[in-house]
């Protein structure tokens, strides 16, 4: 047997940044070492996403993952001891084959994701290679952040409807100049809501960023401008803005709550193309309208030249979706998030041919985190040029950053920071 072959794998219910449970698992291989992973969770969850298998009875409001974690220790784990831990498409298709459902509602795509992950890191363990490496022989791209250092949407308890503002440091020299560029503007703009808006302006989002009692996108963008202004880095930055439409939407009237008022389509096309008017460093816009209207976001495409728009919930990691929305010219650029699909290598696949096709990938985290950092080795390992992982606060956060200063050392004179090249497409 290979030194890669399954021996084992287990799973335990564990709890994630906002105290809801989710899945550990662990894969152990023939020469002994192991590998673990841990799977995310969304707030804003699109309706295309991957099936998320929650027991749905007394334990933890119904969001235990028991039956999720018995189809790991009863299908999963038989069927997949023997195979090769380093062979990731093919045990992640054992997988999907298993399920048979095309979103993975019978053995749950968190069942699934798990196990996808937990292999990619015990082959690594057991090849003595870096995960990033293990994933690919070519990763050095580090991707520039955007960290959502101001939050609102379904992410925070203020008024303020855009879910995230982020600040992309595109002029770093480095990964580690850009993480402490964030940092610093993360402390001036603390100080800036304390002084002008409170001690409570300073309470968190979900994303690790501030959710001040704003009261439109405008005054957001603003104060976040502000900081970075006297934080003294206005020429290295540009922002995106995550507007998470399809949580704004209200499909009984086909309009969206934005910004005080509800608004039609094309309502809610004119304010964001107003925003980035008077905000032209914005220079990226996810989820702009909600997941199923295709020639809304089109439109979007066509009045935002300059802007990628990016597809979530209305791509869902989903090569399927992604192929629909690129061909209809309804976005420039696509998320990848692994538990949107359910398994490593299909994410991959999706966020490759997004690349392929002209449409950059920004790699994304979820609002439902926990200290596992597997996202920045999948993202190196794809050479990706953006990273979504929220603002700066918690370990939930911090992980994913500390682990690219990690990979960044690791490569040493290899290392490449993505910078004003993020939008790549190799
Ligand atoms: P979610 O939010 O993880 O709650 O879906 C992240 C996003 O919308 O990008
Ligand atoms: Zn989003």
């Amino acid at each position: 047997m290979s030194a890669t072959a399954i021996t084992d794998i287990r799973a335990l219910e564990i709890i994630d940044d906002r105290g809801r449970p989710t899945i550990r698992a662990w894969v152990e291989v023939e020469s002994g070492r192991r590998g673990w992973a841990d799977v995310p969770c969304g707030s804003s969850t699109g309706s295309y996403e991957a099936f998320d298998l929650r027991d749905g009875d007394g334990r933890y409001g119904g969001r235990g993952v028991q039956k999720a974690i018995g189809n790991i220790h009863d299908v999963l784990r038989p069927a997949l001891i023997g195979s090769d831990a380093a062979a990731q498409r093919f045990v992640d298709r054992l997988m999907i084959d298993l399920d048979g459902t095309p979103d993975k509602s019978r053995l749950g795509g968190n069942a699934i994701l798990a196990v996808s992950m937990a292999c990619a890191r015990a082959a690594a363990a057991a090849l003595e290679l870096p995960l990033y490496r293990h994933l690919s022989s070519d990763g050095h791209v580090l991707p520039v952040p955007q960290a959502s250092l101001l939050n609102g949407g379904l992410h925070a308890g203020n008024d303020v409807d855009v879910q995230e503002f982020c600040v992309m440091p595109v002029g770093s020299p480095t990964a580690s100049e850009a993480i402490r560029l964030l940092a610093e503007v993360f402390d001036v703009l603390r100080t800036l809501l304390r002084r002008e808006h409170g001690p409570t302006a300073t309470n968190f989002s979900e994303d690790g960023g501030f959710a001040p009692p704003l009261r439109s996108s405008r005054e957001a963008m603003e104060l976040l401008s502000r900081a970075v202004e006297d934080a003294g880095y206005a020429d290295d930055v540009v922002y995106g803005l995550d507007v998470a439409a399809t949580g704004l939407y209200d499909e009984t009237d086909g309009t969206y709550r934005f910004d005080g008022r509800r608004r039609s389509r094309e309502e809610m096309i004119a304010a964001q193309v107003e925003l980035v008017r008077d905000f032209p460093s914005i220079v990226s816009i996810e989820d702009p309208l909600q997941q199923d209207d295709l020639e809304g976001w089109r439109t979007v495409v066509g009045e935002l030249p300059g802007v990628m728009i990016i597809g979530d919930d209305l791509t869902a990691t989903n090569i399927g979706r992604l192929r629909l929305a690129i061909g209809a010219g309804a976005i420039t650029g696509a998320l990848c998030k692994v538990n949107q699909i359910g398994t490593l290598s299909e994410a991959m696949d999706a966020a490759r041919y997004s690349v392929r096709r002209g449409c950059p990938v920004v790699m994304s985290v979820r609002s439902g985190e926990t200290e596992d950092d597997i996202l920045s080795d999948v993202s190196v390992a794809l050479n990706a040029g953006l990273f979504k992982t929220g603002g700066l606060h918690g370990s939930d956060r911090g992980a994913n950053y500390n682990r690219f200063l990690e990979i960044e050392a690791e490569l040493g004179p290899v290392a490449r920071y993505a910078g004003r090249d993020y939008a790549r497409l190799d």
